[in-house]
């Protein structure tokens, strides 16, 4: 993410730096050509005074030293120079390879405008030596009469090597403000992804459960420091928090289950003292079975809480053993209750679960099976692998489910109207643990009567 922002940000910068340079050049180009062009009318008024006397008098000792002036002045890195005469014919030239004395430029414009007085700048392509000429000619006074002209060309491509070397000079500028900018840009980041970083490995940990875990509050800019306090001091409160409600829930169940026991064990000293076949003795059961109903609202509402905590972390459980043994356990009351009870449970499947999720969630589904099934049902476990899941099912024949009832069993306290004595924890505790070993659970209606009750678990490291 942040070498993205980095990369994002020098595109953006060399791309405004492109897009500015093609502007800047032109502007530069007209900003040399104007210097170029004021230094070339200054230097040709300048020769245009030193060759006034040579023009009126066009005597050869008179041209010598102007024409001497031109060559020094070329050979010092100046214009080419050429000196014409009031028929536009040139006297001097300060170009070595060639000497055009004698030659009539009168066809040039810019001599025929200096020649009538005027100074004439500009640009043309000259076919004699095959490129654009940047020129200025200006007209040699003496007194109000013109006696000639002076032109100064240069070279256009000069100009364009100029821009090019003062734009080489901005680009290494640019580009190095624009390393330094990137230094800066990734120093910053750094600093200030680390104190992030730091702040998402606590704020994990702490998503998994660790509430011992401190986010470093001295990294970073200061309000990512003030940042990772403030969450520091809410873990520890959370920490706290959770702690006093674990407390809690134990001191709970312990206090509650010693007088429940107790309870149980007068009824069974009471059941005693009875005559077999007393009156008392239906009563009797009636109280049993309303505290043991209360036992097992208890242990619902410790396991809710428990599972609620994500205290606990998942293992790998061996789910056809766990079946099996749950199976064992149901079948003598299955047995009594005249309802037949099958399973088809292939071996060795391994899940990964939080503990006790496989046999409680078998348990809520066998108990709730046992409880709708009439005499003479029959009830079905099947524990077979699906893909990379393993599928537990528990299937009855009893009087099954409306949508509407199917969407809220799973809800705290929620009881149907099958009619059995239940506390309407069972599915809510199964849909907890189901989530906490991140398995999916689902009742379904049967086509032939009675519901299917499924949990799917994920196999370890699927
Ligand atoms: N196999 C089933 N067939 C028909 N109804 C069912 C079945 N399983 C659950 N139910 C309905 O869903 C309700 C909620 O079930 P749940 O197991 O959560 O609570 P409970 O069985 O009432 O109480 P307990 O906490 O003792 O299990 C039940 O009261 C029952 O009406
Ligand atoms: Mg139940």
């Amino acid at each position: 993410m942040r070498r993205l922002l980095l990369l994002s940000f020098l595109g953006i910068v060399l791309i405004a730096l492109a897009v500015s340079t093609v502007p800047f050049a032109l502007f530069l180009q007209s900003v040399e050509r104007d210097r170029l062009l004021t230094t070339l009318e200054r230097d040709a008024f300048v020769l245009a005074g030193r060759s006034e006397e040579a023009l009126e008098s066009l005597d050869a000792d008179d041209l010598a030293p102007v024409r001497d002036l031109a060559t020094d002045y070329r050979e010092a890195g100046g214009a080419r120079v050429v000196i014409v005469d009031t028929t536009a014919t040139v006297v001097v030239t300060n170009d070595s390879q060639e000497n055009r004395v004698g030659i009539s430029y009168a066809s040039r414009p810019e001599f025929a405008e200096a020649l009538s007085g005027v100074v004439s700048t500009g640009e043309r392509y000259s076919d004699t030596l095959g490129i654009t000429l940047v020129y200025v000619a200006v007209p040699v006074f003496s007194g109000p009469a013109i006696v000639g002209a002076v032109r100064l060309t240069f070279d256009r491509a000069f100009i364009d090597t100029e821009v090019n070397r003062q734009l080489t000079g901005i680009g290494l500028v640019a580009l190095t403000t624009l390393a330094l900018g990137a230094l800066i840009a990734i120093v910053l980041s750094r600093t200030l992804s680390r104190g992030l970083k730091e702040l998402d490995t606590a704020a994990l940990a702490m998503a998994e459960g660790d509430f011992a875990m401190r986010a470093r509050d001295d990294v970073g800019p200061a309000e990512i420091r003030a940042l990772s306090r403030a969450f520091n001091d809410m873990a520890s409160r959370v920490g706290t928090l959770v702690e006093t409600q674990r407390r809690f829930a134990s001191d709970a169940s312990h206090q509650l289950r010693t007088p429940i026991t107790a309870l149980m064990l007068r009824v069974g000293g009471l059941r005693e003292s009875l005559k077999p076949g007393a009156k008392n003795l239906e009563r009797l059961d009636a109280i049993d079975a309303e505290l043991s109903r209360l036992n097992r609202l208890i242990d619902g509402l410790l396991t809710l809480g428990r599972a609620g905590s994500q205290e606990v972390t998942r293992e790998v459980i061996d789910a056809s053993e766990v079946s099996r043994e749950r199976l064992e356990s149901w079948t003598s009351l299955a047995e009594e209750a005249g309802i037949s009870l099958t399973a088809k449970i292939d071996k060795g499947l391994l899940v990964s679960a939080v503990p006790t999720a496989v046999e409680q969630i078998v348990d809520v589904f066998l108990d709730n099976a046992l409880s709708v099934s009439d005499h003479g049902g029959k009830i079905e476990v099947s524990v077979v692998a699906e893909g990379a899941q393993v599928v537990i099912s528990v299937s009855d024949q009893g009087p099954g489910m409306t949508p509407e009832e199917i969407s809220r069993a799973f809800d705290r306290f929620w009881r149907g109207s099958s009619g059995y004595e239940g506390t309407g924890l069972g599915l809510a505790v199964v849909k907890q643990l189901a989530e906490a070993s991140g398995a999916q659970v689902s009742l379904t209606s049967r086509a032939a009567g009675g519901i299917l009750a499924q949990v799917k678990f994920n196999a370890p490291h699927s």
